[in-house]
């Protein structure tokens, strides 16, 4: 039996009364990913990979992949007016379009290319977006329109290009967590999992075990009593990938947690909260997970700038109940 494909869950999901844009919102997601998709693939043989050789407003080295999946984003919501404006990893400010006084309600932010470290050694990448809706002023967003807790989503998600390249969202008040892979030979991806559960009492602990030295005490103990087996809810195995979306991903399936904690010479950590943080800790609750900056519930965090870092404990509801018990938040 032929699995739906995305653009019909979509249509299917979206409630009978729906405007639609939404779902053209997600469908543009989706062709966003499929292009970054063929361009990762490609990117080795058509001199694409390496640095683009500036500094982003995160003080990174800018690749040329992020640049280019950053164009790709702007490209295919320049046709789509609901698309008000966009936030984005690579550009140090909200970005619009020329008729920005003449588009919708609905704000796109994203990291078009997550785990950029992995580009030149093949290793798994991915794209992160976020789904706000202004509040109903006309006209040309502002940055304060951006400014959003991650409670008032709309819907959230990320591409993984991995082996195979998957597409994972949830809507708001939907609470279901839907999986897609793509079947590249024709271009379209099919439903492979839905109503997705992170398992509880298994699965990995993720985090960059080089940064101990920048932990506060407290992060070192919870972090030694997932690896040695003396945390409450068990030992987990240890597993880093570099890129954010893959070890969410794999934590999404496999259970366990994934860990950005402060550092000292960063002390609100290093992801970003509008575009990182924020968008997989809907996902991670609308399967049943849970997200924290160690004392606050990520999707409760109040931004006040576009970029804002935000420590991250997400996974299973109770490694990141424990780890929150863990820090005294
Ligand atoms: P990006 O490539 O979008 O800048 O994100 C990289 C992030 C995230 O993907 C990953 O979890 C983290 O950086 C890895 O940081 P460390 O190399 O410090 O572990
Ligand atoms: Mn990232
Ligand atoms: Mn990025």
């Amino acid at each position: 039996m032929q699995a739906p494909t995305l653009i019909e869950h979509i249509l299917r999901s979206q409630p009978h009364k729906a405007s639609g844009e939404l779902s053209r919102i997600l469908a543009r997601l989706s062709l966003a990913g499929r292009m970054i998709a063929q361009r990762i693939l490609n990117a080795g043989f058509l001199g694409e990979h390496g640095e683009a050789g500036s500094i982003n407003v995160q003080g990174e080295e800018v690749k040329k992949l992020d640049l280019l999946s950053n164009e790709i984003f702007i490209r295919v919501f320049e046709t789509l007016p609901s698309v008000n404006a966009l936030g984005s990893e690579e550009m140090d400010d909200v970005f619009y379009y020329d008729d920005a006084e003449n588009r919708g309600k609905y704000l796109v932010l994203f990291d078009p290319l997550d785990g950029s470290g992995n580009i030149d050694i093949n290793g798994s990448l991915g794209s992160i977006f976020s789904v706000h809706k202004r509040s109903g002023k006309e006209g040309r967003a502002d940055l304060a329109d951006f400014l959003q807790p991650g409670n008032e989503q709309i819907a959230a998600g990320y591409i993984l290009y991995g082996p195979a390249t998957v597409f994972v969202y949830t809507v708001r008040g939907q609470d279901s967590v839907s999986v897609f892979t793509l079947d590249r030979s024709i271009g379209e991806f099919f439903l492979t999992a839905e109503g997705v559960r992170i398992p509880e009492g298994k699965g990995s602990y993720s985090v960059n075990e080089s940064n101990e030295s920048k932990w506060d005490q407290k992060v070192i103990d919870l972090v030694r009593s997932f690896r040695v087996g003396t945390a409450p809810v068990g030992k987990r195995a240890a597993r880093y990938t570099g890129a954010l979306v893959a070890d969410f991903h794999r934590t999404l399936l496999k259970g366990g947690i994934f860990m950005y904690p402060a550092l000292s010479d960063r002390p609100r950590g290093k992801l970003r909260y509008l575009y990182e943080a924020s968008p997989l800790a809907m996902i991670a609750e609308s399967a049943g997970g849970a997200a924290s900056d160690g004392s606050i519930r990520t999707l409760d965090l109040q931004p006040s700038q576009l970029h804002e870092r935000c420590p991250l404990f997400i996974g299973s509801k109770k490694d990141v109940a424990y780890a929150v018990q863990s820090l005294g938040g």
